[in-house]
C-alpha cells in the first residue's frame, strides 16, 4: 500500500492562521488570564504554537480523548485517556483542538468540562469539516481553516498513529 500527500494548507498559511488567532484571542482576553486546555494526541502542535501568540498570561493543562483507533472513520467511541491535572473552578478556559470532524469528541469533553465551573469556556480549533457534523450544538469560537471532508494529517493529525509532525496540513490517499 502506498500512501500519497498533497499539501491542502501550507506552513506559511497555518502559521500565519495561527498568529492571526492568537492576536485575536489575546484582544477578547485583555486583562484576563487564558486556560489552555490540549485534547491529546492530536491538539499538542496547534496549542504550542498558538500558545506562542497569545499575550496574556497563559496556563495550559491536558487531556486525553479519543473517538478513533487507528483507521480513518470514527468508531464512534469516545474514552478519557487522561484527565486534566488541575480544577477548572473560576478559569476562563479554552479548548484547543485540532479537528471537529462528527463533533462527537467536543461534544462530551464539552459537557464534562462545563461541570466543573470555570468562569468561562470557548473553542478554538484549527480545522473544522462541517460537512461531517452528527452532533449538533457545538459551536465553534476560534475557527483556522473550514476544510471538505478529505482526509487530512499534518499538525498533529495522524493517519495510524503517523504523519502528526508535518509542519502543514495534507490529504492522504492510500493506493492499494
Ligand atoms: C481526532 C481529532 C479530534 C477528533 C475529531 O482525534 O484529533 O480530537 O478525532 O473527531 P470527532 O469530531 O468525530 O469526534 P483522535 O480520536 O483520532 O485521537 P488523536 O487526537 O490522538 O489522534
Ligand atoms: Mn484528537
Ligand atoms: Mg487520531
Amino acid at each position: 500500500m502506498k500512501e500519497k500527500i498533497d499539501v491542502l494548507i501550507s506552513e506559511k498559511e497555518v502559521d500565519q492562521r495561527i498568529r492571526a488567532l492568537g492576536a485575536k484571542i489575546s484582544e477578547d482576553y485583555a486583562g484576563k488570564e487564558v486556560h489552555l486546555i490540549c485534547v491529546l494526541k492530536g491538539g499538542v502542535f496547534f496549542m504550542c504554537e498558538l500558545a506562542k501568540r497569545i499575550s496574556v498570561p497563559v496556563s495550559m493543562d491536558f487531556m486525553s480523548v479519543s473517538s478513533y483507533g487507528d483507521g480513518t472513520t470514527s468508531s464512534g467511541v469516545v474514552k478519557i485517556a487522561k484527565d486534566l491535572d488541575e480544577s477548572l473552578e473560576g478559569k476562563d478556559v479554552l479548548i484547543v483542538e485540532d479537528i471537529i470532524d462528527s463533533g462527537r469528541t467536543l461534544s462530551y469533553l464539552m459537557e464534562i468540562l462545563e461541570a466543573r465551573n470555570p468562569k468561562s469556556m470557548k473553542l478554538c480549533t484549527l480545522l473544522d469539516k462541517p460537512d461531517r457534523r452528527v452532533v449538533k450544538g457545538v459551536e465553534v469560537d476560534y475557527l483556522g481553516f473550514e476544510i471538505p471532508d478529505e482526509f487530512v494529517v499534518g499538525y498533529g493529525l495522524d493517519y495510524a498513529q503517523k504523519y502528526r509532525n508535518l509542519p502543514y496540513i495534507g490529504v492522504i490517499s492510500v493506493e492499494e
